[in-house]
């Protein structure tokens, strides 16, 4: 039921830090990742590894994508990653000794389906399946899996399985960087300071909800909007304006701040709303020079960030102060406020917020 709730979106929303707690828990022993949480053929299977494949689709897609940022820097091997509805239609080559992952809420959408068993009959080394139901196709045809506890989530637009695959792709990171030199006290620390916190950076977010409706009064009555990040940001822009545009029906769209002078940034007037997420990190300076020249060209600026200082505010730059958190979190806490954005934009302009047009929770055919 939902309880309290006018939607399931929003209890779903305000359910990610339990959702969190509840999907590290079974990872830890003795207050450390122990990979047995994949399966009993866990470190034999990852022992081998030396290169990632990622398919998903929608959301997953977007948790892929942060999941290759993880994987690139935290284990240093290469990972791909590609939409599942897209990856049997090429012709892959499959490098040796590559782990291919699935990510999915339901297990049961088609295209990953498909992806999944092109995969097995190519003969990827292994396969892992990130998922929130545990008897769902994937994980029973997957060698390894990884349950998300994010518990059922009905609302079509995908919250707290995000955020828990995000969290899933953190841990199953460490798992590939312990094989490939990563400092044991790098990987107590990632657990310990990022990990273990997450939930408490995620009530943080939370705690921002008023404010974001404030920001959504300001969008309701627009048909455009950009979203904008940087590096691990980058899916997470993508992944806000997916939700917007799924339960707003506002045309949204996301790009890599960097990416705006080779066209987008033709679209950008006083009439433009751009959302961006701006956490604190190696890529802050160059976010900022690309949210300049937005300002130059008089578009209305609504920024995420924890160095609010860093900005000048006025009525055409909002900044929302962010919870400052570790790199490898910042994806999963910056999505929340982007999450709460789409859901009060979609409630003030009268939508079915839980079940929106034109749409399935469950992708079941191709
Ligand atoms: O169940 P899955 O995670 O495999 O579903 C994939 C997509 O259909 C899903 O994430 C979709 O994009 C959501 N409705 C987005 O909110």
């Amino acid at each position: 039921s939902k309880g309290e709730y006018p939607h399931y979106m929003l209890k779903e929303i305000f359910e990610q830090s339990t959702a969190i707690r509840q999907t590290l828990s079974p990872a830890l022993s003795n207050d450390r990742l122990d990979e047995s949480c994949l399966g009993d053929s866990a470190s034999t299977l990852l022992d081998g590894v030396k290169a990632v494949q990622i398919c998903a689709c929608g959301t997953s897609y977007h948790a892929g994508m942060v999941g290759r940022y993880l994987i690139e820097s935290l284990a240093k091997i290469p990972c791909g990653v590609e939409h599942a509805s897209e990856f049997r239609y090429r012709s892959p080559v499959v490098p040796a000794n590559t782990l291919f992952v699935v990510l999915s809420q339901s297990g049961e959408t088609a295209d990953t389906l498909a992806a999944l068993r092109y995969a097995r009959e190519a003969g990827y080394h292994a396969t892992l399946a990130i998922c929130n139901v545990g008897s769902s196709s994937l994980v029973r045809e997957s060698d390894l899996s990884f349950l998300t506890q994010a518990g059922p989530e009905i609302g079509v637009a995908s919250t707290k399985a995000f955020t828990t695959q995000l969290l899933a792709l953190n841990i199953v990171s460490l798992f590939l960087a312990r094989r490939n030199g990563l400092d044991p006290q790098v990987e107590a620390d990632i657990t310990n300071t990022s990990l273990k916190q997450a939930c408490f950076a995620v009530d943080a977010a939370l705690a921002l909800d008023d404010k974001i409706s404030e920001v959504a009064e300001q969008l309701v009555d627009r048909e455009h909007s950009l979203f904008l990040g940087r590096g691990v940001m980058y899916p997470i822009a993508l992944e806000g304006a997916l939700k917007l545009k799924e339960i707003s029906y506002i045309h949204a769209e996301a790009y890599p701040g960097g990416e705006l002078k080779h066209g987008p940034l033709a679209l950008v007037d006083e009439n433009m709303p751009i959302i961006a997420a701006a956490p604190g990190g190696k890529l802050f300076a160059k976010m900022q020079g690309n949210l300049q020249e937005v300002a130059a060209r008089g578009g209305q600026l609504f920024i995420l960030t924890d160095k609010p200082e860093e900005f000048s505010t006025s009525h055409d730059c909002q900044v929302l102060t962010m919870p400052t958190v570790d790199e490898v979190l910042a994806p999963l806490v910056y999505t929340i406020p982007l999450q709460l954005l789409a859901y009060h934009v979609s409630v003030m302009r009268g939508n079915n917020v839980d079940q929106p047009r034109n749409l399935a929770k469950s992708v079941t055919v191709e």
